[in-house]
């Protein structure tokens, strides 16, 4: 499966052109295309990146990629980033490394979102769990909420006791109705739920997403 990813990743790299802004997206994937990304900077490739996790902002920095800040530029020419599922309308689970809320940021900044995947996210209908970013005050609320209609389950850390905090302060909660029959009313309801920062369901971009499957 590794393969598959650093084939996605390689691919994706290779259409970013000289003095584009770089949206950076999180996850192993996103890893590949970095490493590529890294070989054409020191080819001579120009760019600056926006990180969209704490962890991608390191790896970046260690592959010597130079990165800016959103406030700084005016736009975004290509964002790049995985998922975890992705359905034949190009709508998507997004968050298994809890990054979902920075990574809807800036797909929405970018005039073009390439989604690397490997073949093993691609699934006729979403079924995926879905995070939710929740503010830390009303965690108890949204599970009682959501425990109405499906299972919802506080992240754990890893090597870590207690919940997985995001890289902006929150709770990351996943939340599972099986198969999703409707997903752009189901993302609406989530978003809408007071607490909630935002859910890894991601609609709101098919007209803009280029999908890359490896393999
Ligand atoms: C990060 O929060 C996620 O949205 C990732 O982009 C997604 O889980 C894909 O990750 P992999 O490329 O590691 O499978």
């Amino acid at each position: 499966m590794s393969e598959a990813k650093r084939a996605a990743g390689y691919r994706a790299a290779d259409m970013i052109e000289d003095a584009m802004i770089l949206g950076i997206g999180t996850g192993s994937t996103v890893y590949y295309m970095m490493e590529r990304l890294a070989q054409r900077i020191s080819e001579g490739l120009t760019i600056h990146g926006i990180p969209t996790s704490l962890q991608t902002e390191v790896r970046a920095r260690e592959f010597g990629i130079p990165l800016c800040s959103l406030a700084d530029v005016s736009g975004i020419d290509i964002a790049i980033d995985g998922a975890d599922q992705v359905d034949p309308h190009k709508w998507l689970i997004k968050g298994r490394g809890a990054a979902h809320v920075r990574e809807r940021v800036v797909a929405a900044c970018a005039k073009t979102f390439i989604v690397v995947i490997d073949p093993s996210k691609q699934v006729d209908v979403l079924d995926g769990s879905i995070p939710l970013e929740v503010t830390p005050f009303a965690v108890s609320y949204v599970v009682a909420e959501l425990s109405k209609q499906g299972d919802i389950t506080i992240r754990e850390g890893i090597k870590k006791d207690g919940p997985v905090i995001s890289d902006n302060g929150n709770v990351i909660l996943d939340y599972s109705v099986g198969v999703i029959s409707d997903p752009k009313t189901l993302q609406q309801y989530l978003n809408n739920i007071a607490g909630v920062v935002g859910c890894g369901l991601m609609t709101e971009f098919s007209d803009k997403i280029v999908v890359i499957g490896g393999g």
